[in-house]
């Protein structure tokens, strides 16, 4: 029984290293480049596997180079592939990416390729069934997301929607929703208020709250998160790790969480071991790559 699905899109990460992020019309010379597993759902699809969960990982592919270099890195992590759609209509997709490798900021073009095409109809829900958690990003049309969230109430998972990129979303989602993971950015979107500190975060969970989900996580870079359940409130610092490269921090954030909550942990020690896994990702060049195993995190579950 694998315990986790995650539905998502899978990319070639083409991550470029430099001095700067380059502005427009202007040419750098960088220092390095990895080509690797990318997209959200992939990266935290890994960062699940990595730390030990069972995951099925929903989504499409072409019949290409790239899309032979997914399953090979999905399989290599011990990920379910059996609802991996192999197209030989449409490209695997690749994001672009240039990381300023003083800060670890960079900035993404991704071209999604098959996951684009993907519908309801190819989605295998007995799989979501014979899950306990079901954890999606919005890189995925919107109605089979939905239709997946739905699936996964109807069968008694707890849902995670990690809801980047942000993109508006109808009420009927916030109601299927236990754990909703926005960044700063994109809790802003949601509710229109900037966070500046920690009384913002508080009043922006409120709101979001109010709107019908159950929970919500607003990871705030490296100013930390915050965490309410409308009752509890967590606020926790973020992981001192000297970051090389922040691409997929998100998904490595939500990846721990998802692990930490299939092993029954509390709240703040689900979101502590959260803020580790992104941490590590941090320290090296790329996404689905740079996600730890429970030793590199000195981890015992
Ligand atoms: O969250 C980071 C990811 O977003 C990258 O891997 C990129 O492919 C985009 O999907």
């Amino acid at each position: 029984m694998n315990e986790i699905t995650v539905l998502g899109i899978f990319v070639a990460d083409i991550s470029f290293s430099g001095p700067k992020i380059p502005n427009t019309g202007e040419t750098i010379l960088g220092d390095s480049y990895n080509i690797g597993p990318g997209g959200k759902g992939c990266n935290q699809a890994i960062a699940i596997a990595r730390l030990g969960g069972k995951v099925n990982f929903i989504s499409k592919l072409g019949n290409d180079d790239y899309g032979k270099l997914a399953i090979d890195k999905l399989k290599k992590n011990n990920i379910n592939t059996s609802n991996i759609i192999i197209s030989n209509e449409h490209k695997t997709g690749v994001a672009g990416i240039h990381v300023d490798k003083n800060t670890g900021k960079n900035a993404i073009t991704v071209v999604r390729g098959a996951p684009s095409s993907l519908t309801i109809k190819e989605i295998d829900t007995k799989l979501i069934k014979q899950s306990k958690i079901f954890l999606t990003q919005l890189e995925i049309q919107i109605e089979v997301t939905l239709h997946c969230l739905k699936a996964a109430k109807e069968y008694g998972l707890i849902n995670i929607l990690n809801p980047a990129p942000a993109c508006k979303l109808s009420s009927d989602f916030f109601n299927l929703i236990d754990y909703f993971t926005p960044n700063e950015t994109e809790a802003e979107f949601y509710t229109g208020i900037k966070i500046n500190n920690e009384n913002d975060a508080k009043v922006c969970a409120k709101k979001l709250t109010d709107m019908g989900i159950k929970k919500v996580i607003i990871t705030l870079g490296e100013k930390g998160l915050f965490y309410s359940d409308g009752k509890e409130e967590i606020y926790l610092k973020a992981s001192a790790d000297k970051a090389l490269d922040t691409t997929g921090a998100g998904d490595a954030f939500n990846g721990g969480f998802a692990f930490a909550l299939l092993k029954g942990k509390k709240i703040k020690e689900c979101l502590e071991i959260a803020n580790k896994v992104a941490g590590f990702s941090t320290t090296k060049l790329g996404a689905g790559d740079s996600m730890p195993t429970l030793k590199d995190i000195n981890l015992k579950v």
